[in-house]
């Protein structure tokens, strides 16, 4: 699970192909690719594959737009020579036009070319001069952005060649793009239904969804602290709601009971990380994977007197010692049916306490170190949290 962020993507090597044979280019382009491929993380790519173009074509700049069909604009997703976000209308410029014919724009002489939109050059202090722009078009044909070279170094302009090893360019970013786009909508969808879903099996014991958002980010921050892979601690925000989905096979007598519960309702209670490990389990999802030994192992403790297996130390998932410490935090500085809510000095003294009995010393010291953190999503009375997390009502009775 572990990896760097550059996996695969070595440093450039040199500035300039303009000494590359065809054959050299190819193989630079194929070495390009095969490096690409390997990478996921659309902001590691899109920058890596400016400066393969800008090396390629042999051109002093790169830019790279993305479409916001909605909006009807192109915003740059990387410039090279400005920081800033330039968004350029639909309206005009050269890049508007590949967007509506949908086919390479080859400029060689911009400031003669009445399409070519000024206002960039103005607002980046850059003189252009010739442009190639191609369309990043997905299998269906349809644009999601634009690549475009600028000031071909050397000769006059960009010829044919340049022409197609910007087409393969662009085609490979336009698979990019595209899968970084449903993956954000598909890892959207899941963490919404994840919630909502969470936040029904939370209602049988308590009135409103935030317990669990508060424990899930609280976990995102403690596996960040630890120094986790990034993929962890994302895949821990959207796996942590659902510690407790096994409540669902709890009696309702159980849960919201005043007071403290008898020898037979502490047996039956503590069959709630059972439950919810049967729910989550036998999934090919990692998150769904990560939930399961969540649901199932959250109750354990450091010393190994937990429930259900009594596992101890690193028998322990990771995942489960951070999501403990998380979900117990949680129910100390806030009432329950059955208790009220201790004050934060009297939580955070049981949880220093609780190192190396219930709790990972290791995960303690990084909840310590992130505490500022940690208050502003989890606090009683953090602004983050004060907003409803789901649609206003939808816990009330009917
Ligand atoms: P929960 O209320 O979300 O509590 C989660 C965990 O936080 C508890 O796991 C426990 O480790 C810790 N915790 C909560 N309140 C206190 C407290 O006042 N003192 C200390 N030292 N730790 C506390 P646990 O005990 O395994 O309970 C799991 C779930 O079972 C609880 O989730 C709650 O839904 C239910 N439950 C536990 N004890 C009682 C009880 O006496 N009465 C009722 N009605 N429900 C209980
Ligand atoms: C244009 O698309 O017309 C101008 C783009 C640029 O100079 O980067
Ligand atoms: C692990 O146990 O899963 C690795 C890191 C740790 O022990 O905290
Ligand atoms: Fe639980």
């Amino acid at each position: 699970m572990k990896r760097s962020r550059n996996a695969g993507i070595r440093p450039l090597r040199s500035r300039s192909a303009s000494s590359l044979s065809p054959i050299g280019k190819l193989e630079r382009l194929l070495e390009y690719s095969r490096k690409n491929f390997a990478e996921r993380h659309l902001d590691d790519l899109l920058p890596e594959m400016a400066s393969q173009t800008r090396i390629l074509l042999d051109a002093d700049r790169c830019s790279i737009f993305i479409l916001d069909k909605s909006r009807k604009v192109l915003w740059s997703r990387i410039a090279h020579g400005t920081k800033a976000t330039l968004t350029i209308p639909l309206t005009k410029g050269i890049a508007a036009e590949t967007v509506k014919t949908g086919r390479v724009q080859n400029i060689r002489d911009a400031y003669r070319d009445p399409r070519f939109n000024r206002d960039v050059d103005r607002d980046t202090g850059y003189r252009t001069r010739t442009i190639l722009s191609a369309p990043m078009k997905n299998l269906q044909g349809e644009v999601l952005g634009v690549f475009q070279v600028l000031n071909k170094r050397g000769t006059i302009s960009f010829g044919p060649e340049d022409e197609k090893i910007l087409a393969v360019i662009t085609g490979q970013a336009a698979v990019a793009v595209e899968n970084a786009q449903l993956y954000d909508q598909v890892r959207e969808a899941v963490s919404d239904t994840i919630l909502r879903l969470s936040a029904a099996a939370e209602c049988k014991d308590r009135d409103t969804g935030r317990h669990i958002l508060r424990m899930s980010r609280v976990s995102a921050v403690i596996a960040e602290a630890l120094d986790c892979p990034k993929t962890f601690s994302d895949n821990i925000l959207l796996a942590s709601p659902m510690h407790d989905i096994g409540k669902l096979g709890v009696s309702d007598a159980i849960l919201s009971k005043p007071g403290r519960l008898t020898e037979e309702e502490i047996r039956e209670m503590r069959k709630h990380t059972i439950y919810g490990g049967r729910i989550l389990k036998g999934s090919s999802n990692e998150i769904i994977q990560m939930s399961e030994r969540i649901a199932l192992c959250h109750h354990e403790k450091f010393d190994g007197s937990g429930y259900p297996r009594g596992l101890a130390g690193k028998e322990i998932p990771l995942e489960a010692r951070i999501t403990a410490l998380a979900d117990v935090f949680d129910a100390l500085t806030n009432r329950r049916a059955y208790k009220d809510a201790y004050s934060l000095d009297e939580s955070l003294k049981m949880i220093r306490d609780g190192a190396g009995s219930h709790f990972d010393p290791k995960v303690v010291d990084a909840f310590f170190s992130r505490l500022d953190d940690i208050l502003a999503c989890s606090g009683p009375d953090s602004a983050e949290v004060s907003a409803e997390p789901y649609p206003a009502g939808i816990m009330d009775p009917v």
